[in-house]
């Protein structure tokens, strides 16, 4: 497995795999890697010759009052992951490699990137959409890996390559949770043990919601969302930040769910903010 640390390194070897006749599958990670992380990996494994796995806590996406300086990381434990599953080549840049002096270029996703999460994170999708922009044009793949588990940034990062015509194709994986039901998230780390047991009411209020709308002719939204609020809001430790319906492709809130919806919540458990989603598909 290659360790490599310049953004030109990367670039010769990608060049390279490419000559070859090698299909190349990317996976964008900020580390302190999990299962839902390695099932992207296995999945590029599988799906494609080469694999190249990032590791960059990209500073640009972390808002002042947020979690940047104690991000959890454990680059030997996420070596040791991605050794054992023989992944090609891991890109671990520093800030400085990533955003040298004088950097000043932005990309402005629209709208797509201030509702949801990013109403409650201002820039925060932008700064996604910019440094996979960089790290497309530095890992040049074929197919790059996202996680269900950030339903938000997969449709920011599919417009970005839509409108930006990057020559690749998205996959999108769905999310790993814990046997009980949680996602997996790097931050999961956060939670005390009370927390970690209050934190089941994300996935609790989400199936609820998949069941009504299910059984109840996906018709009335306003209650869907009324029954997970009070769901929620009877665990003490949990504070609401959002719950939505909404549309996959365009993350406008619906009224009725004619095709397919995305459930997506946010909720504070003490400190910790957890995000996680459902997509109803009627059949
Ligand atoms: P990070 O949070 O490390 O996540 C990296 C990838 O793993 C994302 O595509 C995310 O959706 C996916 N992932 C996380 N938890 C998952 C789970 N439980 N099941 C399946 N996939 C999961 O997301 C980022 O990093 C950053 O914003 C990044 C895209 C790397 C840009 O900096």
């Amino acid at each position: 497995m290659q360790i490599i640390k310049r953004v030109k390194d990367v670039q010769d070897i990608s060049r390279w795999f490419r000559c070859e006749g090698k299909f190349i599958g990317f996976v964008p990670t900020m580390g302190a890697l999990h299962e839902g992380h390695l099932s992207l990996v296995r999945r590029s494994k599988e799906e494609n010759d080469r694999t190249i796995v990032s590791i960059f806590v990209n500073p640009t996406q972390f808002g002042p009052n947020e979690d940047l300086q104690k991000y959890p990381r454990d680059i030997e434990g996420d070596l040791s992951k991605l050794s054992s599953l023989q992944v090609d080549t891991v890109f671990i840049p520093d800030n400085e490699e990533m955003y040298p002096d004088g950097f000043s270029t932005s990309i402005d996703i629209g709208g797509i990137g201030k509702v949801l999460c990013g109403a409650l994170r201002p820039g925060h999708f932008n700064a996604v959409a910019a440094v996979i922009a960089k790290l497309l044009n530095i890992s040049m793949p074929h197919r790059m890996y996202l996680g269900q588990k950030d339903f938000q940034q997969t449709v920011v990062i599919k417009k970005l390559v839509r409108d930006l015509n990057y020559d690749m194709n998205i996959i999108v994986s769905p999310t790993v949770r814990e046997h009980d039901g949680l996602a997996m998230s790097s931050r999961n780390v956060y939670l005390s043990g009370e927390e970690r047991k209050a934190s089941l009411i994300l996935y609790k209020a989400l199936k609820l919601g998949e069941e009504i709308i299910m059984s109840n002719g996906l018709d009335d939204i306003s209650a869907v969302k009324k029954e997970m609020e009070a769901l929620i809001r009877s665990e003490p430790l949990a504070k609401i930040e959002y719950v939505k319906v909404v549309d996959p492709y365009n993350l406008e809130p619906v009224q009725r769910v004619i095709f397919a919806a995305v459930i997506c919540i946010a909720v504070k458990i003490g400190n910790i903010r957890l995000i996680d989603n459902i997509i109803i598909e009627k059949s």
